[in-house]
């Protein structure tokens, strides 16, 4: 094996407001053998979501919460290196919650089960955790399914520029919408509008943005998809038409608050509007639809993806923290270690 050492981050502490690496305890030990039954399997990327900070707090979710010692949960792509399973072979390039850690073993039941990824796939492998992976598929059905736009109607997406946002949005634009991107800084905005094709995008960190957001939205709002609550959210559904349609898929903004989200209910009355919150979890029977529409689309160049990559398991307790500080474009990984396979 490459390496003789598996290093856990485990959780220490449940965060109080931003994550701080003292909430982890750093382990390191054995490489472990495979069991009968049992793969092991060595970290390639690391996934850093949104969602790893609601899973650190002992809040009402739609998994449990990580316990205090349990090793991280996290995402990501690794490679089987030693196998006594059967349905595993070394070298298979598997997705699905590897924790935060260089080597896991796995029965391939639970929340070990590992998705093994087709061999010799034409798209490069952060991609097949970014747009082509689980942020993908997140846009692809919580906006399909659940904003449901029309030809020509108006769609807003909040965290325009992240990983699932940046790809909402394009879809919204395959599908023939106008598409308006709310996103922080200039040269976010400018990736929205000068390479993903949005019609325009929304600084909300420079003044005004309220007024340019109106701008932008000449004939209102039909579909939110929405990323951010807070502010953000309350500004859109201000804007939205009757009957319009709000995809809920995060609420970034109060993460890192100890109180619930508070929002523009009287804009849900008026407006007659759908609000549906959902987890990309709730798709999981029809995800081999969403990835290889994906997959065709970027091969086919109407679907670009960014990823910001971060070197090294090591840092995963302060890069999680980019996510809350808009401190990356596109999918947030770690890079943990080389695929040999490949
Ligand atoms: N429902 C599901 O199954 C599901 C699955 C995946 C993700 N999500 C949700 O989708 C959203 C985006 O997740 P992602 O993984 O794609 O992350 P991401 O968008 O790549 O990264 C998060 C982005 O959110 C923005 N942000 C952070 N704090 C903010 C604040 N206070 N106000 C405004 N913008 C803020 C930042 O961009 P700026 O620079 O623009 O501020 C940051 O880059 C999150 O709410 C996440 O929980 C839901």
């Amino acid at each position: 094996l490459p390496s003789s050492l598996n290093r856990q981050f485990r959780l220490r502490a449940r965060p109080s407001g931003r994550i701080k690496p003292s909430d982890f305890q750093l382990v390191e030990t054995p490489v472990p053998e495979p069991a009968a039954g049992e793969a092991l399997v060595r970290t390639l990327y690391l996934s850093l979501d949104p969602t790893n900070r609601i899973w650190m707090s002992d809040v009402e979710q739609y998994m449990p919460p990580v316990a205090l010692g349990e090793v991280m949960r996290g995402g990501g792509l690794g490679e089987v290196v030693a196998s006594r399973n059967p349905a595993y072979e070394v070298g298979d390039l598997v997705t699905g919650l590897v924790g935060w850690q260089d080597f896991l073993l796995t029965d391939g039941s639970g929340m070990g089960a590992l998705t093994k990824l087709p061999k010799g796939l034409p798209i490069a492998l952060p991609s097949l955790l970014g747009g082509v992976g689980i942020t993908g598929i997140t846009a692809y059905f919580g906006l399909l399914e659940i904003g449901r736009p029309e030809p020509g109607e108006t769609v807003v997406v909040s965290a325009a520029a992240g990983a699932t946002g940046s790809v909402a949005g394009q879809i919204a634009k395959i599908r023939g919408c106008r598409v308006v991107g709310i996103a922080g800084g200039r040269s976010k905005c400018d990736w929205l509008t000068q390479e993903l094709g949005f019609d325009a995008a929304v600084d909300y960190k420079a003044p005004g943005w309220q007024q340019a957001l109106a701008a932008a939205c000449p004939s209102g709002v039909d579909v939110d998809f929405e990323n951010v609550g807070g502010e953000i959210m309350d500004e859109v559904l201000a804007r939205m038409n009757l009957n319009g349609r709000v995809a809920l898929c995060g609420m970034i903004s109060g993460y890192n608050a100890d109180e619930p989200m508070r929002g523009r209910f009287d804009a849900i009355l008026m407006k007659r509007l759908t609000v549906r919150g959902f987890i990309v979890i709730d798709f999981a029977p029809r995800f081999t639809e969403a990835a290889l529409q994906l997959a065709q689309w970027t091969l086919e160049g109407k679907l670009k993806h960014r990823e910001t990559i971060v070197d090294g398991l090591e840092n995963a307790p302060t890069a999680i923290n980019r996510l809350f500080d808009g401190d990356n474009v596109g999918k947030l990984l770690v890079k943990v270690a080389e695929p040999s396979a490949r």
